[in-house]
């Protein structure tokens, strides 16, 4: 049997096409660097600023429009960098502040944009200002920039709220006052090195007003924001006993996430942002909020310009959730004015070619181990180039994990001992963590590190499967999943896909899905996604631009995607 799609097309309109001369953030795609991982000068083991700028021109030519950097700043490491102790210099491990400007320089040389993390939820506890917490007295200046409080029981030995971390255990450690007795306990909601800062005290506001400021000075483009929803932590600080489960699980019922105080703070910095002028400076908000309408209101126009779409990322393989999702989450940013975002990968999630191989149905890990029931890296890895075939057809802008564009599967046999993301730990090795999917990138088949440095020191073992899905590899071969990426963003660029109009095809069957982009320029792109279990014949009057796999003839097949010309 064979689904048929029907001429003239029947369609449904979604979404309207942007300006043509829509600024630059509406449809960037924009590709996120995990600094320690992607390319490393000094041959430590540790990916630095200098490896990435000596590696800008693989981006140029990949056809990306941005890079987004993962933090580089000063950092015990205690989370991968997402712990700062100086959000004004480069950790040595990465290099210095001259790298930072050397890498800003060749991007924009590059035409390049660059979007750094900003992480205001927390600091590290390695940060002077929680030094300075833990040396003062209790109820002073220096511990209001915290979030101190007493405990309960008889001699506060009870935390002072119900709270659990995000990383696992409680929410609130306990320290010990400069005088020996046993003191106060401070917040985090992720790792104890991380301790959560005081959005209420206006010296925390400027302190971060001005961290935004001394990166625009140098140069840079824009702000990925961590953990967007959790700055302000509801008044009184209630006990939540629903504790939904983690990063993914968000809602503005729990008294530290998505609490409405957060807005102002933003409606602040956009002001900040503006005052940069043109290009514009953005800021895309790193919020796990449900559901939709509540993720919109951060991209309100005096707010964000973009915040992650993670309903798409968490969306099954499946027709009609799929179908759903793209629906819901145009039609919610539209109502706001603002661009979809949209994502499949990142450092904190399995990588999609993995996910995409896990049984339907059952709960994602966070993390995978040898022991562990393992993905079928083959199916995963069609699903995820039929996926990422669809994503960068839709209009809005869209974000890309380094090594996706490789097709690179989770590392999901990672020796335990190597394992460093705290949730591993706090957890009690109950979660395996998110180690598997920031393993170093594979540029060169055969040499050291496969490429990573010249030494081949890692900080994590790379899989023996990344040989060959190496750089060098998969350049100039047809069919490669590099090769696919390069079409894919060639085409979005040249056929104006990222600012189209989207119509959805009706009358396909449950388990295709279709679209028709009409770019500004009327000119229309033909996007079908089978996800059924017999082929899809082409329209007549359609010829393929690009396909996820080999079609058969005029027929597309299982898991495939194909963006054609219409008439
Ligand atoms: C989200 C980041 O993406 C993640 O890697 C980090 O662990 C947490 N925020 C805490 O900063």
């Amino acid at each position: 049997m064979t689904t048929r799609v029907p001429t003239p097309l029947p369609t449904r309109d979604l979404h309207p096409a942007s300006e043509a001369d829509a600024p630059w953030w509406r449809d960037a795609v924009i590709y996120q660097i995990y600094p320690r991982s992607w390319a490393d000068a000094a041959g430590d083991g540790v990916g630095d600023l200098a490896g990435i700028t000596s590696r800008l021109t693989y981006l140029r030519d990949l056809g990306v429009d941005a890079v987004w950097l993962s933090p580089f700043y000063r950092s015990p490491q205690n989370d991968a960098g997402y712990d700062v102790s100086d959000h004004r210099d480069v950790d040595p491990a990465f290099g210095t502040l001259a790298d930072a400007d050397a890498l800003i320089a060749r991007a924009h040389e590059l035409d390049l944009r660059v979007i750094v993390d900003l992480v205001p939820n927390h600091t590290s506890w390695e940060h002077e200002w929680f030094r300075e917490a833990l040396a003062a007295e209790p109820g002073g200046p220096e511990r209001d920039r915290y979030m101190f409080r007493d405990g309960r029981g008889e001699d506060g030995e009870l935390p002072p709220t119900d709270w659990l971390s995000n990383f696992g255990g409680g929410a609130w450690t306990r320290i010990t006052e400069p005088d020996g007795s046993p003191g106060q306990w401070y917040l985090h909601l992720f790792d104890p090195s991380q301790p959560d800062l005081n959005w209420q005290n206006p010296e925390v506001r400027a302190h971060f007003e001005g961290i935004l400021r001394f990166w625009l000075d140098r140069g840079v483009d824009g702000f990925r924001v961590d953990v967007a929803h959790g700055l302000v932590k509801k008044e009184g600080l209630p006990d939540y006993d629903r504790h939904p489960g983690g990063l993914l699980e968000v809602t503005h019922e729990a008294p530290y996430w998505d609490q409405d105080g957060v807005h102002e703070i933003y409606r602040g910095w956009r002001e900040l942002l503006d005052s940069y002028g043109t290009p514009e400076r953005i800021m895309c908000a790193e919020a796990w909020v449900a559901p939709a309408d509540r993720l919109a209101r951060y991209v309100r126009p005096d707010e964000y310009h973009q915040a992650f779409n993670f309903d798409f990322l968490e969306t099954p393989w499946l027709a009609e959730p799929l179908r759903a999702v793209i629906a819901q989450s145009l039609a919610e940013n539209d109502a706001v004015g603002a661009p979809a975002t949209w994502v499949l990968s990142n450092h904190d999630v399995l990588r999609h070619a993995s996910r995409f191989g896990l049984p339907q149905g059952a709960a994602r890990p966070n993390g995978i181990g040898a022991g562990d029931p393992q993905p079928d890296a083959e199916l995963g890895l069609r699903r995820a180039r039929a996926a990422t075939t669809l994503m960068l057809a839709l209009p809005g802008s869209a974000y890309v994990y380094q090594g996706e564009e490789l097709g690179l599967p989770e590392h999901t046999s990672l020796p335990d001992a190597v394992r460093q993301d705290p949730t591993w730990l706090r957890t009690g090795g109950l979660e395996r963590g998110r180690d598997g999917c920031r393993v170093p990138m594979p540029w060169t088949k055969g040499a050291r590190a496969l490429g990573f440095n010249t030494t081949g020191a890692a900080w994590l073992p790379q899989p023996q499967s990344y040989a060959d899905l190496a750089v060098d590899v998969q350049t100039g071969v047809e069919g490669s999943t590099l090769e696919l990426y390069r079409s894919l963003l060639a085409l979005r660029r040249l056929r104006g896909l990222g600012r189209g109009a989207l119509a959805e095809v009706e009358s396909l069957g449950e388990d295709v899905l279709g679209y028709v982009v009409t770019a500004p320029d009327g000119e229309r792109t033909l996007v079908l996604v089978n996800l059924s279990d017999t082929p899809v014949e082409l329209p007549e009057d359609a010829t393929v631009l690009v396909a996820s796999d080999d079609l058969d003839g005029r027929k597309v097949p299982t898991d495939t995607a194909v963006w054609a010309t219409l008439g």
